[in-house]
């Protein structure tokens, strides 16, 4: 498919004042993020090849998961974001090729790369379908998305409750972020040819933020 000859999607709204608190948030938080998160990580991101796409990258959560001299590139709309990911992947000797976009109009010609990553970016996407139909069609066949995800609890629980009740200051704040989307069952009906998913439970003062899904769909 020819994405050149046409403007790209921009469904980001760059926000100068919430732009900065993410990108401070999530490079403060990224201790805890990965105590938490990081084993999962650590099999889900395992024998990734040495080019990788990653969705969403934020100021650099995963590098530490690529492998030695990794090539990246970054698909990545919001700009506040942008210095800290470049400073993280000069740190880590990782090739950075950046670019504002968004993971449902990435600008990667069809069947092009062997691996796609991605944390907590589907529940801040407006179109997480359209996001996963942009993987498939950039993924090789044989190729695989890497994710992790906080999904919506179980209706009726408490946990889905409480992610009802923050709904609206949680999304101004993490810039469109839900808590109550069924991102498994999205990446399940995407047109993978497999997927593996495991869900569990994080133990975090952060109610809504649980449950969670870490899988891999291929191509
Ligand atoms: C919750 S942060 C996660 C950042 C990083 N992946 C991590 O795990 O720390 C969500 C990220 O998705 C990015 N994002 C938001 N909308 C996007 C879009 N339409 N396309 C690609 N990335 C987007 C945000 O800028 C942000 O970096």
């Amino acid at each position: 498919m020819d994405t050149t000859s046409r403007p790209p999607v921009v469904d980001f709204e760059q926000h100068p004042l919430r732009g900065r608190f993410n990108a401070a948030f999530f490079g403060a938080m990224e201790p805890v993020l990965e105590r938490d998160l990081g084993p999962r990580k650590r099999r889900v991101f395992a024998d990734l090849p040495r080019d990788v796409v990653e969705l969403g990258p934020g100021v650099g959560a995963n590098l530490r998961h690529l492998p030695p001299g990794a090539s990246l590139i970054g698909i990545e709309p919001n700009r506040a974001m942008h210095a800290g990911l470049r400073a993280a992947a000069r740190a880590r000797g990782i090739t950075l090729d950046l670019r504002e976009r968004s993971a449902a109009d990435t600008g990667l010609p069809d069947a092009s790369v062997d691996a796609v990553i991605s944390s907590l970016v589907l529940c801040t996407v407006p179109d997480p379908a359209a996001a996963l139909a942009e993987v498939r069609r950039i993924l090789r066949p044989g190729g695989s998305f890497r994710f992790i995800e906080h999904v919506a609890a179980d209706p009726g629980t408490a946990t889905r409750a409480a992610q009802r009740l923050v709904r609206r200051p949680w999304a101004w704040t993490f810039e469109g972020c839900s808590c109550e989307r069924d991102l498994e069952g999205a990446v399940r009906s995407a047109g993978f040819a497999a997927v593996e998913v495991e869900r569990y439970r994080l133990r975090t003062p952060f109610v809504p933020f649980n449950p969670q899904v870490a899988g891999v769909a291929w191509r």
